[in-house]
């Protein structure tokens, strides 16, 4: 089985309801950050890490998302016409080959892990890897690249993008059971089990799961089967739970900072922090964000 990780699932089946009303006819993965679609930095952090085909899990209403990886010849003839190459070059040169985009259904929203394993049959048998597009990662080495090259180091293994959070957090997220305790402060730490959304008293750590996965195939046995878990979902993190006694599951501290867009604060941060990340506005970014300190009284009660 070749060990290069090939595909890469986006799940974008999802309502996005606590961005309501923005997302009530458009896709919450749409949402732009500065001037890009979130799903868009994850199509592109996936292409940097080589990845070759791009499988995307939709539901309703998720059309624009179809739309944006395909050619808008109508735009393009106008743009072409005035001699607008910047804005050409924005619209469709980053587009992957013809053949490498697929789209498949989830015809229920019934979790993260009933979406992945949605796409059993366009990932076959070989390790794939997930991004969830609402987890942004702003780093030098774009995470997922990072991850491949960790995963070079234990091939054969499932690997989970992890970041240590504040004890109260656990609730939001699936948390690593680690298995050598004094490894726990190393940046590929083995975990011996995964529990999702535990309440604080019962999480096994404070070290998180955030929306970047490299999986062995074998997961869709698993989520086959998977018995609804937190929320009354198909969790993803259970059926990685159950394969760690065979398949070997690390959580890899990205180099990063990650923004969480599926709320609205680690929205707008990411939005501002994108945007100060963008030389050719930063200058004038800053100067406008003072302003913004400064008239909403924030700066003085510092
Ligand atoms: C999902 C996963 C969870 C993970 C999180 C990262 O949860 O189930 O394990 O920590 O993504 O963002 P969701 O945010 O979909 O509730």
């Amino acid at each position: 089985m070749s060990q290069k990780i090939r595909k890469v699932v986006f799940p974008v089946g999802g309502l996005g309801t606590r961005f309501l009303p923005a997302t009530k006819s458009m896709p919450k993965e749409m949402l732009p950050v500065v001037d890009k679609p979130l799903i868009h930095y994850a199509f592109e952090e996936a292409q940097a890490a080589g990845i070759e085909q791009f499988i995307f899990v939709t539901g309703r209403n998720k059309h624009p998302i179809n739309d944006h990886f395909d050619h808008a010849f109508e735009l393009q003839n106008v743009l072409s016409g005035r001699n607008k190459q910047d804005e050409l070059h924005r619209t469709s040169d980053w587009l992957p080959p013809a053949g490498s985009v697929s789209f498949v259904r989830q015809q229920e929203p019934l979790g993260l892990g009933h979406a992945v394993w949605c796409a059993r049959h366009i990932i076959g048998n070989e390790p794939f890897a997930v991004i969830l597009a609402d987890d942004m990662v702003l780093a030098d080495k774009p995470c997922l690249q990072q991850m491949v090259e960790a995963y070079a180091t234990v091939p054969g293994s499932n690997i989970l993008g992890v970041m240590d959070i504040p004890p109260q957090d656990t609730g939001s997220y699936g948390i690593i059971d680690i298995e050598n305790k004094d490894n726990a402060g190393s940046q590929l730490v083995k975990a011996k089990g995964l529990v999702e959304k535990p309440a604080p008293d019962k999480a096994p750590s404070t070290l998180s799961i955030i929306g970047r996965y490299i999986l062995q195939p074998e997961v869709f046995d698993i989520l086959g089967s998977q018995k609804p878990g937190a929320g009354g979902e198909i969790q993803l993190t259970d059926s990685i739970n159950q394969m760690t006694a065979k398949h070997s599951t690390y959580g890899y501290r990205f180099d990063g900072v990650r923004y969480d867009c599926g709320g609205l604060v680690g929205f707008v941060a990411a939005n501002v922090a994108y945007a100060l990340a963008r030389p050719e506005i930063k200058g004038r970014m800053v100067e406008e964000l003072e302003k913004v300190y400064e008239r909403s009284g924030v700066a003085q009660k510092k």
